[in-house]
């Protein structure tokens, strides 16, 4: 898959070559799960797989967007500042944002193909919005190429304020600002990044069990982090974010469910730095996945009974590091973490048991740290 591709479905679409192709790819967050919306640290890296936007302009007010693996096609004005409900609004709302910010390109045509799997957690909105915002950014106003990180911010907004969905800044961030060999880690609570270099193979498993219930339960997450916030804000007004509490103050001021979410953020975001640390001293990530893990699965109870099994699989696999829940959680994937050899056997034995143990087929993929986006023609 690559940029022709693109150029390619652009033709057969629009019988003219694109003006641009720009590629983002999807990504895998290595530590720091649901702590970027509570101004937390986290460490996701590039996976290698992407999604290509070739882009023109195109007369009149209607801007037509095509699509190879979902195989439809779709238009919309850009005045319209309803989503429809169709894989068309990231493009919508990515462009709505470009437009805002750099400039009225007027109308576009847009050709994606992509190889980031849909709907397994590996940000592949993020991905289309990203490359989206590039393209029609670089058209736009050449002169002046936007910052990766303000690529980032408007590929989000298209996320949270068009398509509607209450998530952080991580994936489009990932997806933005990575560089080949390195993970990148963000200060959710400035939007400084910085490079952390990271060779390590990572097995990416997908649970392929149905997120109908994500959308909702990660709502509801969002929602008691921000009543925990609130209730340690009225004994200490100057806590700006809930991953900046102390955990003192957690254990004292808050109980139950908002208690252990509150402690799962806070924990998380100090694991980031503690795996730059251990990345840069060469020590085995394995205790700090499977204090993440555990957190995520009793503390933030986002897990889900197909992904422990899938980790304590992983964490029975002579030679593999450590292992645990990526993403949003509540079915989606699990990454492993060690040998190339023992990720193999981890990934055969899993191909092989997981039918049986749960009655459907999860999927697979080896990757390594990539680049992010990119103008690519
Ligand atoms: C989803 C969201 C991210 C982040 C993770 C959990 O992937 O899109 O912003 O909140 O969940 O860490």
């Amino acid at each position: 898959m690559s940029a022709g591709a693109a150029a390619e479905l652009f033709r057969s679409a629009y019988g003219r070559d694109p003006d641009v192709v720009a590629s983002a790819p999807g990504r895998v967050n290595l530590i720091g799960e649901h702590t970027d919306y509570n101004g937390g640290e986290v460490l996701p890296m590039a996976i290698d797989r992407r999604t290509w936007v070739a882009l023109g302009r195109e007369p009149g007010a209607v801007s037509r967007a095509v699509s190879r693996e979902v195989g439809d096609a779709g238009s919309f004005t850009l005045a319209t500042p309803q989503a429809a409900g169709a894989w068309w609004d990231y493009v919508h709302g990515a462009l709505r944002e470009v437009r805002t910010t750099v400039g009225d390109g007027g109308a576009w045509a847009v050709a994606v193909v992509s190889d980031v799997p849909a709907g397994a957690g590996l940000s592949s909105s993020a991905a289309l919005e990203v490359a989206t915002v590039l393209a029609a950014a670089h058209l736009t106003d050449p002169a002046t190429p936007l910052a990766m990180p303000v690529v980032a911010q408007l590929a989000y907004r298209a996320e949270r304020e068009f398509v509607g969905v209450p998530c952080g800044i991580m994936d489009q961030c990932a997806s933005a600002c990575a560089t080949e060999g390195h993970a990148l880690r963000i200060w959710c609570d400035s939007g400084r990044v910085a490079a952390v270099p990271f060779d390590r193979q990572v097995l990416v498993i997908d649970t392929a069990v149905p997120r109908s219930l994500r959308g909702s339960a990660f709502a509801e997450r969002q929602a008691a982090c921000v009543r925990a916030l609130k209730t340690l804000q009225r004994h200490a007004p100057s806590l700006d974010v809930l991953a900046h509490a102390s955990l003192a103050a957690i254990e004292s001021l808050l109980d139950g469910e908002d208690r252990r979410r509150a402690r799962h953020v806070v924990r998380e975001s100090a694991r980031v730095g503690e795996v730059v640390e251990a990345l840069r001293t060469g020590q085995s990530l394995g205790p700090w996945l499977a204090a993440s893990h555990a957190s995520l699965r009793d503390d933030y109870a986002c897990s889900s009974p197909e992904l422990d099994w899938v980790v304590d699989a992983a964490v029975a696999t002579p030679g593999v590091e450590g292992a645990r829940l990526t993403g949003a959680g509540w079915g989606g994937c699990a990454i492993a973490i060690g040998e190339a050899e023992a990720l193999e056997v981890l990934r055969a034995r899993v191909m092989e048991d997981f039918p049986g143990r749960w009655g459907h087929p999860p999927r697979s993929w080896r990757t390594r740290a990539s680049r992010g986006a990119s103008i690519d023609a």
